[in-house]
């Protein structure tokens, strides 16, 4: 579900190269048909109308097998500062689109879920800022509170229906496709990286630094910044985990590394120079999310590969490439 947009179409591009079979329902709303990779089949769809997710099951199922064995949902709406004036929409689309995908995943019999959720649901985590999986959830927007509702329906649903999850726990997901073929396109760009990188190709005339009055150690806000390739290789080790385990999970994806938003600009500005200013603080920033991701190495296996100047350089090099400007 959401395999059209980017985080999805690069999960969707690792479990093709993992030899997989995918089917890919979006409705477009962000993602672009481009983004589906050739070989995963392409259904479009809205997570929040039953029929369409219902006709997706019945057009996949086969007669001697369900039709899936696991299902990958990517179909969120992920914008801090938009899901700030926007909350119902994104309980509508977070909350309820979850609800109608685990309600036809029942009916089908479809008993594997792996699911994309966010550092968001920790808010402003006690202590110094690392998150371990088990740190209390107390999101600070409606972003990160209906991710939260989200994943607590997968866990009533999976004890109620005998369903396995792999919830996921995003950080700052940045950078492109090695091959270029895919990247975050220059509709709805408001993620630090990206906006850096606009400024520097002179796109914007300039960025500004959203608060430089925190508890940091610089006064800007510290994310755990992770490459999307790495972030969807471990889409495919969650999906085969379930598979073989049949237990669920629940992991944290990032780094576990924080970089300020000085100290991100100063690494964009070994590629490009970057115009920037400083501001007000942004509504529902905390100051500080990093990620313990020993869950996901040790449970998974899995191990970040790439690093910031991978992220930077790869988006810059998407941007010019596809004139995703
Ligand atoms: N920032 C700026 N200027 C900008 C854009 C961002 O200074 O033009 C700052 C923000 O204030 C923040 C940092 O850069 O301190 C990162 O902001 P992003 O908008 O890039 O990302 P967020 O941290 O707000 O959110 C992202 C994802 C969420 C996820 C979260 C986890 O969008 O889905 O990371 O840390 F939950």
């Amino acid at each position: 579900m959401g395999g059209a947009g980017y985080i999805g179409s690069h999960a969707v591009y690792e479990m093709v190269r993992a030899g997989h079979e995918v089917v890919v329902m979006d409705n477009l709303s962000t993602g672009s048909r481009d983004m589906v990779h050739p070989d995963a089949r392409f259904r479009a769809g809205d997570i929040r109308v039953h029929g369409d997710l219902r006709q997706v099951f019945i057009a996949e199922q086969r007669p001697d097998a369900p039709p899936f064995d696991v299902v990958l949902h990517f179909a969120a709406k992920l914008v801090v500062p938009e899901s700030m004036t926007q909350p119902l929409e994104y309980y509508h689309n977070n909350v309820e689109g979850v609800r109608l995908m685990l309600a036809t995943m029942v009916d089908y019999n479809v008993r594997n879920v792996v699911f994309s959720s966010t550092a968001a649901v920790y808010g402003n985590p006690v202590g110094d800022g690392t998150c371990i999986e088990d740190t209390p959830a107390n999101p600070i927007n409606p972003y990160g509170a209906s991710k939260l509702a989200a994943e607590n329906l997968i866990r009533w649903v999976s004890e109620a229906h005998d369903m396995n999850y792999c919830i996921f726990r995003y950080f700052n997901v940045a950078g492109a496709d090695a091959s270029l073929e895919i990247g975050l396109l220059k509709d709805h760009l408001t993620h630090l990286i990206p906006v850096a990188l606009q400024a520097g190709l002179g796109l914007r005339a300039s960025m500004m630094v959203l608060g430089n009055d925190y508890p940091t150690p610089d006064g800007t806000c510290v994310r755990d910044y992770i490459h999307v390739t790495d972030l969807a290789k471990a889409h495919v080790l969650g999906a085969e985990y379930l598979l073989e385990s049949q237990t669920s999970l629940l992991a944290n994806l990032g780094s576990g590394t924080g970089f300020s938003v000085t100290q991100v600009l100063a690494e964009a500005e070994k590629h490009i120079h970057v115009p920037h200013s400083y501001g007000e603080r942004r509504p529902g920033d905390p100051a500080k999310l990093v990620a313990s991701n020993e869950v996901a190495r040790t449970v998974l296996g899995w191990e970040p590969t790439l690093d910031l100047g991978d992220m930077i350089s790869s988006d810059l090099a998407f941007r010019r490439k596809s004139n995703a400007l």
